[in-house]
């Protein structure tokens, strides 16, 4: 859609300010106007009492007091969450934009229900500020928390677990994972999750590192309503995903035309979602590839779209360049699981030249854990080590062969079982194939060893342990994990 229809289509109608014609290069553009672009703020930039806090406040009460009125509006705050449980994608690559479309929805309506134009919502970094923004808590007369048993909310909910002076664990949110995530060109291990699917649901493959790591880690970490489907009844959800947005945009600022150009995914209709009237509405891919033809960008932004789609393939696994084993033992809590590959002479010649710096392009060492059989609760994680073999459920992240940490999202969706409470009876358990998969990139690892002259390439350990959050109980036998493969692969980056 050119910028007339989407002024006809989106912009008109929900009454955004316009100018017309701008100055680029020098030169005066009389091209069609231009939307207005909001920028969504941090969270923690904002005071208290400011009036952006103020008219978030009174959209999110007011859209709890629709659903109060009719549990079925779809402009109330239940009817926002609905779509969520029934319809988000997750383990493959419709999970970025359809929560930005539907992100896009959710700030329309809110901005309406508040009365006040400029509205916009705001994100939680919760890298630069781990704790949950103090205008989130408050208790039940405060719109923005989450408690249980709240008299002002609207139908069945489950407050939040997470103390107010708790830190997003930086093992998962913290400078160091956001980096490793910008620094890897691969789209798809990167921020992406699986290429494969062709519609966003029931299909369940590989998450991204964004998604594994940090993404699931606040909503496990945060718990209550946001460890399951149903995490948007917590108004935490909404400014997460802003902050997951973001990290889509600076990584497409890093990596400018990375984005997979694959028709049949950009063009697929995401139709899910309500207008400030309560129709029935969707965007496609494609429509949400800027932020600024949605009318917001966050601040560094540049204030114009980058080029969105990319005018080269993405990165192949050449061949020889890829091993795989299929794994029939057990990571439990006091046993590490290690899986040995002989990698062929093409994948240690590459993986020495990668310990050793020499690589003449961008490569990502990608790790995948497979087809995990049973989800590990909001309350438990994994580790992945490489070639460790020393390896116990103790070695610390500060080891030289640790790679990374993951966690699990609505972990009751891998067992069978209904998940969400309450309400939460529309099912979406089917066709996963065969459990939950991971992508691991391994990287940085692999030089940090080269560097200090201990990785031998000729082998490969995959190492991995289940570990449960500080504080929390888990029983022994749910803290198990079962992946079905473990594979690496190095992939080259075409430039
Ligand atoms: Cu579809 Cu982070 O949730």
């Amino acid at each position: 859609m050119n910028r007339r229809e989407f002024a006809r289509g989106v912009g008109w109608a929900v009454g955004a300010a316009w100018t017309s014609g701008r100055v680029r290069a020098g030169a005066l553009d009389e091209g069609p106007p231009t939307p207005t672009v909001r920028v969504r703020p941090d969270v923690m930039s904002l005071s208290p009492n400011c009036p952006q806090i103020e008219a978030l406040r009174r959209g999110v009460a007011e859209m709890k007091r629709r659903s109060e009125t009719d549990p079925n509006s779809p402009t109330g705050w239940i009817g926002q969450a609905r779509i969520h449980e029934q319809a988000c994608p997750h383990n493959n690559w419709f999970f970025l934009p359809w929560h930005r479309a539907y992100l896009y929805y959710f700030e329309e309506i809110c901005r309406q229900a508040s009365g006040d134009p400029e509205f916009v919502l705001p994100y939680w970094d919760w890298t630069s500020h781990p704790t949950l923004p103090p205008t989130f808590l408050g208790g039940a007369d405060n719109p923005l928390d989450h408690v249980s048993n709240n008299p002002n909310f609207p139908g069945p909910h489950q407050g939040r677990r997470i103390g107010a002076d708790e830190p997003i664990d930086p093992e998962f949110n913290g400078p160091l994972v956001l980096q490793e995530i910008l620094d890897n060109a691969d789209f798809d291990s990167a921020i992406g999750s699986d290429r494969r699917a062709t519609a966003p649901r029931p299909f369940r493959g590989n998450q991204s590192v964004l998604e594994g790591s940090p993404h699931n880690n606040v909503h496990g970490q945060v718990s209550g309503d946001m460890a399951t489907f149903w995490s948007p009844r917590d108004p935490i959800f909404w400014l997460h995903h802003a902050n997951i947005d973001r990290i889509w945009t600076l990584w497409d600022a890093r990596h400018p035309g990375s984005f997979p150009a694959v028709d049949s995914f950009l063009d697929y209709n995401m139709n899910v979602f309500f207008d400030t009237s309560g129709n029935q509405v969707g965007k496609t891919v494609r429509d949400v590839l800027s932020t600024q033809a949605l009318g917001y960008r966050y601040p560094g932004q540049a204030a114009e779209p980058p080029p969105v789609v990319a005018a080269r393939e993405v990165a192949a696994v050449r061949q020889g360049l890829r091993i795989r084993s299929d794994v029939r033992e057990v990571a439990t809590r006091v046993e590490p699981l290690q899986v040995d590959l002989a990698p062929a002479a093409a994948l240690s010649e590459r993986l020495a030249s990668i310990a050793a710096e020499r690589q003449p392009v961008p490569a990502t060492v990608r790790l995948r854990i497979g087809g995990i059989r049973q989800a590990l609760p909001p309350g438990a994680y994994f580790r992945v080590f490489l070639n460790c073999d020393y390896l116990t459920p103790a070695t610390p992240t500060t080891d030289p062969h640790y790679v990374g940490s993951f966690a699990f999202f609505d972990h009751a969706d891998g067992q069978g079982q209904g998940h969400g409470r309450g309400e939460g009876e529309a099912g979406h358990g089917a066709a996963h194939e065969g459990g939950t998969s991971f992508y691991v990139d391994a990287t940085r690892t692999v030089r940090l060893l080269g560097r200090q002259e201990i990785f031998d390439p000729s082998r490969i350990r995959v190492g991995l342990v289940t570990r449960a959050r500080a504080g929390v109980e888990v029983a022994e036998q749910v803290l198990r994990l079962e992946p079905g493969q473990v594979e690496v692969a190095v992939l080259d980056q075409a430039r």
